[in-house]
């Protein structure tokens, strides 16, 4: 239980829609019906996460052929404390914080330097954040928290002014590799735009290697990458009253070396047509047709150094494991 102090110093809020998302040509299901007509057939990866694929998606984080989580958070073990030390006293901003685990390796870090300090975990579910804020509370005393519920686009635009001396946004796990590179470029552009002179961007990145590591690290022995892609079906099934039949889908996860990405399909395994009647709309698949669910692009550290530089964000120190599989990239905006 929280004390009336403790619960004075952690804020929930919710986050605006965004004016585009509020236009009447942006109606519920668009991506959906727009994304089943192109070819190949692609289902935004946001749909992922309901409350089952969250779950799993944690389980894959504690995969053994899922390296990403491991080895990014022993990078943070050995370095949290250099990075709270180059950037000082800051308000920490976290896109995409979900249960904070590994955030923890930074709060300690923090926690060891200062007397008090702000931590914002930004999400899109609102149970996570709530559940993980609660939780950080009470195992830190010296900690203010104002959890921001809400998409990344959304904190993006409506983040105001901080009154601490500098703000760290930080986005870690690679969750810049499920964007296409336009999406990315943006993405930069509003991390640039929202940050003030001198502010920082703690940026995690999976690296480019032997194609058979990466395919290993999402085709895993468990099956668990599999059922978490699977479950994407079941999320549409349940909010547009879909009938797609999970057991006629198979889990496909390839690197395509030439874009540096894995890409991950469901593959019917025959041919059907499929009805969502909430939006009174079928679509027909083939036999062995491939719906594309996500991209996860490797990146490369120089080339992502000098598009960071090109945004003003200038990288002022990179840290990485001894394999040189994943990297977190400090930079300074400068304008
Ligand atoms: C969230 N994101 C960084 C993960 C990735 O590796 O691209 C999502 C994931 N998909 C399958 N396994 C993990």
């Amino acid at each position: 239980m929280l004390t009336p102090l403790e619960i004075e110093q952690l804020k929930i809020k919710y986050l605006q829609p965004l004016e585009a998302s509020k236009k009447l040509n942006n109606y519920f299901g668009k991506d959906i019906k727009e994304g089943l007509s192109q070819r190949p057939k692609k289902i935004p990866s946001k749909y992922f996460y309901d409350d089952h694929g969250s779950q799993l998606f944690e389980q894959i984080c504690e995969l053994p052929e899922y390296y990403p989580t491991r080895t990014e958070a022993s990078i943070l073990r050995q370095y949290a404390a250099e990075i709270a030390e180059i950037t000082e006293i800051c308000e920490l901003v976290e896109l995409g914080s979900g249960s904070s685990t590994k955030t923890r390796l930074l709060l300690d870090a923090y926690d060891r330097q200062n007397e008090v300090f702000k931590y914002m975990p930004i999400d899109v579910s609102a149970g996570i954040l709530k559940e993980s804020a609660t939780q950080l509370k009470q195992d830190y005393n010296s900690l203010q928290i104002e959890g921001l519920v809400g998409t990344y686009d959304q904190a993006l635009t409506q983040l105001t002014p901080t009154s601490w001396p500098a703000r760290m946004i930080f986005f870690l796990g690679s969750s810049m590799g499920n964007f296409n590179e336009i999406d990315c470029d943006n993405f930069l552009n509003k991390i640039a735009q929202v940050l003030e002179n001198g502010d920082y961007f703690l940026l995690g990145i999976d690296l480019q290697k032997p194609k058979s590591i990466l395919e290993e690290a999402y085709n895993d022995s468990q099956g668990v990458t599999a059922a978490f892609n699977l479950n994407m079906l079941a999320h549409l099934n349940q909010k547009f009253q879909g009938n797609f039949d999970l057991k006629s889908f198979k889990h496909q996860a390839i690197y395509n070396e030439r874009k540096k990405q894995i890409e991950m399909y469901l593959l019917s395994e025959k041919e059907q047509e499929i009805s969502l009647k909430n939006l009174n709309w079928k679509v027909n698949l083939e036999k062995e047709e491939k719906i594309l669910t996500e991209i996860s692009r490797k990146f490369d550290v120089e080339k992502t150094k000098h598009q960071l530089e090109s945004k003003n964000l200038k990288p002022i120190k990179v840290f990485s494991d001894e394999n040189n599989w994943f990297a977190l990239i400090l930079c300074q905006a400068s304008k």
